[in-house]
């Protein structure tokens, strides 16, 4: 008895430090606060505030009470620590953290509702690890299937991005953890990242790179954005004029701007052109370490001598500092504080149910999945990506407690089959992020799986990409679209062996399928975070039945892609720089046509469409209709699942513009809805467009424009797979 009660009010105890949220002063308290404050402070401790004091803090002012704001990585969840002045792991044995799938695996869910939980999980783990703002979601828009970061953003889609950032970040900050959305703007790549500079319309700017900030700071409210390390019209964008009056004067945006580490490159432009916060990839900002490290920030004390010698107003420190204290407010001064958990059953099931969701099932000729769990059968999983860890990729990397592998979630779930492993081919070991060649001879591993395969009933290709340079990783672009180490002349030599095969691809990118005419079934299953096994697995046996669907375009081959079809170095990845001090240019001469935009248009067949993925059910639409007032479009349509078993349709929205004045792609996503149900069951489903969101830039009028005439509504379950197109006319 003792002992129950005991543990009912140990449990008791949990929930009550769970529950209790982090509570807010209102807007009118924390600006007569901020009133209060500032008088009080000194101008050295103004100008201490707005910028780092090390790698990943800035100071408070220990005097009055102001505490330090504490910043981590990222997106994917709490970031191991990092030392106080360069970027080696400190190696604290409790920095571990739940590892969640990577925001394209949460893109690919297409469901808001989960990217809410992703955000209030994060958020709670990062308070119970002490850090005030996250650095995170990233919402650059997919441009290259080469760009090496694009496993941390949303997709090719704006509006698909917008819709998953912000529940994501309205989970994370409804605990009083700050959100800092990332890069802004046009950090489409890792080539010369610090030095590319962009030239790009403002229409591609404001339709295509732009909208998913937006709706961050209009519908998300976020409370921070880093600017990024490349420049936009020859200027940095972490001190862009440009940027910050559309961010500030445009869009009302009242929280922190906060630099890339190391993206701050003057003092006055950082000053003026509404930087709050410098953060440093080295002490001295981008280049190298010093003796007197953070003074010599930008906005350290050149701004402050700056300030002293009246070239540069003081003003621009006063409304920096406002906004710091803002952030703080809502955050680390918060009217309540929250503590946070980690590791936690509720997480850990928030990740596995993210990456169960984010599965995009690509192809299942004969319907060899799902496979009966009570099967016999001898089974060859062959890939280095079914054991390989996959913790990495530059600043999103963390120190999980544990990570179900491909293989284990196989053996877990099919225990009555005789599962063998080999490995295939060896991506080589990582040395911080670099993969140097393989030790192992890449002929022998071969043999071996040949060899394991020959007798096999069923083959389970576990490969794709790793977490490496040149790979999915910061700091590089691959150099290919093709699967690395050898591994589509494994598959070919496989298949010449045993056709039979499950291809899981484990990656956060686009790749070529030289083979796909031969391999019957295909599974995208990302990287899925510390569950990734179990996710994959439960997809395997059928106890999941996919529902994720692909947040941007697989091409056939990479002169498919908008950027690339251009073939030429000045579309991508800029021209080289002449001289140390010139930039790369880089010319977006795609526009506007990015991604399944230019597919369509263009009429350029996809491997993989956008907004494409099967299920182990069929759905069917029905009764779909298309109705507009001058205000809203309203869509309906009913979904039926026809098939026989339960299962969840993404029922999409798009619209395209008939006889536009200027050029406009055929179709974009303008609304979108995830339905679960049951074998038979149907449902009625709504989406209600703003006619406002038809609008396009107009260069001349420098100005939204809703052009009056007909409209193409197209509603379907891919970008290419349109069950019914409807005009309307918007007058
Ligand atoms: C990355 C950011 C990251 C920052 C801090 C930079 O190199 O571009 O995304 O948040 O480092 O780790």
């Amino acid at each position: 008895m003792k002992r129950i009660l005991l543990s009912l009010s140990v449990i008791a105890l949990a929930s009550c430090v769970q529950q209790k949220n982090a509570e807010q002063w209102t807007d009118a308290e924390i600006e007569q606060k901020i009133t209060e404050v500032l008088p009080q402070l000194t101008l050295e401790e103004k100008v201490a505030m707005c910028h780092a004091q090390s790698k990943f803090s800035t100071p408070g002012v220990a005097r009055l009470g102001i505490p330090e704001l504490w910043y981590s990585d990222g997106p994917h969840g709490v970031r191991m620590e990092i030392n106080w002045d360069d970027w080696g792991h400190s190696h604290w044995t409790n920095d571990t953290a739940t590892a969640f799938p990577v925001l394209t695996a949460l893109a690919s869910s297409f469901n808001p509702d989960l990217a809410y939980e992703y955000g209030n999980a994060v958020a709670e783990e990062a308070l119970y690890r002490g850090k005030d703002v996250m650095l995170g979601p990233g919402v650059n828009i997919y441009r290259s299937p080469l760009n090496g970061r694009n496993f941390e953003y949303m997709g090719e889609d704006p509006f698909l991005a917008g819709q998953m950032a912000v529940p994501y970040i309205k989970g994370m900050q409804k605990n009083g953890v700050a959100s800092c959305v990332k890069h802004f703007a046009l950090n489409n790549q890792e080539t010369w990242r610090t030095t590319v500079d962009v030239e790009v319309s403002e229409r591609a700017l404001r339709e295509i790179y732009l909208p998913a900030f937006e709706a961050a700071v209009k519908e998300g409210n976020v409370w921070s954005i880093m600017g990024s390390y490349n420049l936009y019209n020859g200027q940095h964008c972490c001190h862009n004029a440009k940027l910050n009056s559309i961010l500030r004067d445009e869009w009302g945006f009242d929280g922190c701007v906060i630099t890339d580490w190391g993206g701050a490159t003057d003092t006055k432009e950082s000053a003026e052109n509404g930087l709050d916060i410098e953060m440093g990839t080295w002490t001295n900002g981008l280049t190298a370490s010093t003796k007197n490290a953070y003074d010599n920030y930008y906005l350290a004390q050149p701004y402050l001598e700056a300030i002293k010698k009246g070239e540069i107003d003081v003003k621009t420190l006063d409304a920096k500092v406002s906004n710091i204290l803002r952030m703080m407010y809502r955050t680390n001064m918060a009217k309540t504080l929250k503590h946070g958990r980690k590791g936690n059953a509720e997480h850990i099931e928030t990740a596995l149910n993210i990456a169960r969701e984010g599965i995009v099932l690509l192809k299942n000729d004969n319907k060899v999945l799902p496979l009966d769990k009570e099967t016999t059968m001898k089974i060859a999983v062959i890939g280095e990506n079914a054991t390989r860890s996959m913790m990495g990729g530059g600043s999103s990397e963390l120190k999980t407690f544990h990570e179900v592998s491909p293989l284990e979630g196989i053996k877990s779930h099919f225990t009555k089959a005789d599962i063998t492993y080999s490995m295939g081919y060896a991506s080589g070991p990582e040395i911080y992020g670099w993969v140097l060649p393989s030790k192992l001879n890449a002929d022998s591993l071969k043999r071996a799986a040949l060899s394991t395969v020959k007798d096999a009933d069923l083959v389970i290709y576990v490969g794709g990409l790793t977490k490496a340079h040149q790979q999915d990783c910061e700091g590089g672009d691959r150099v290919s679209m093709d699967l690395p180490f050898g591994q589509n002349e494994l598959i070919n030599d496989i298949l010449a062996v045993n056709k039979n095969m499950v291809m899981v691809l484990v990656d956060g990118n686009a790749v070529t399928m030289p083979w796909i005419d031969n391999v019957p079934t295909i599974v995208e299953a990302w990287y899925g975070g510390c569950q990734a096994g179990n996710a994959i697995a439960d997809v395997l046996c059928g106890d999941v039945n996919p529902s994720g669907k692909l947040p941007y375009t697989f091409p056939v081959k990479l002169t498919d892609n908008a950027a690339h079809s251009f073939e030429s170095e000045e579309v991508f990845p800029g021209l080289a720089a002449e001289n140390e001090a010139k930039n790369h240019k880089e010319y977006y001469k795609e526009d506007i046509l990015v991604g399944y935009r230019w597919h369509e248009t263009k009429n350029i067949k996809p491997l993989f469409a956008f907004g494409y993925g099967l299920s182990y059910t069929t759905f069917e639409l029905s009764n779909i209709s298309a109705k507009n007032s001058s205000k809203t479009i309203s869509v309906k349509a009913t979904v039926s699942n026809t098939g026989d078993r339960e299962g969840a349709e993404v029922v999409q929205v798009y619209v395209g513009k008939q006889d536009s004045k200027v050029l406009r792609a055929v179709k974009e996503l303008k609304g979108f809805k995830k339905t679960k149900l049951a074998a038979g069951e149907k449902a009625e489903v709504s989406i209600e467009i703003p006619v406002e969101k038809l609008a396009f830039w107009n260069e001349e009028t420098k100005a939204w424009e809703v052009e009056k005439g007909k409209y193409n509504v197209y509603v379907g379950t891919a970008s290419d797979n349109i069950a019914e197109t409807i005009e309307i006319s918007v007058d």
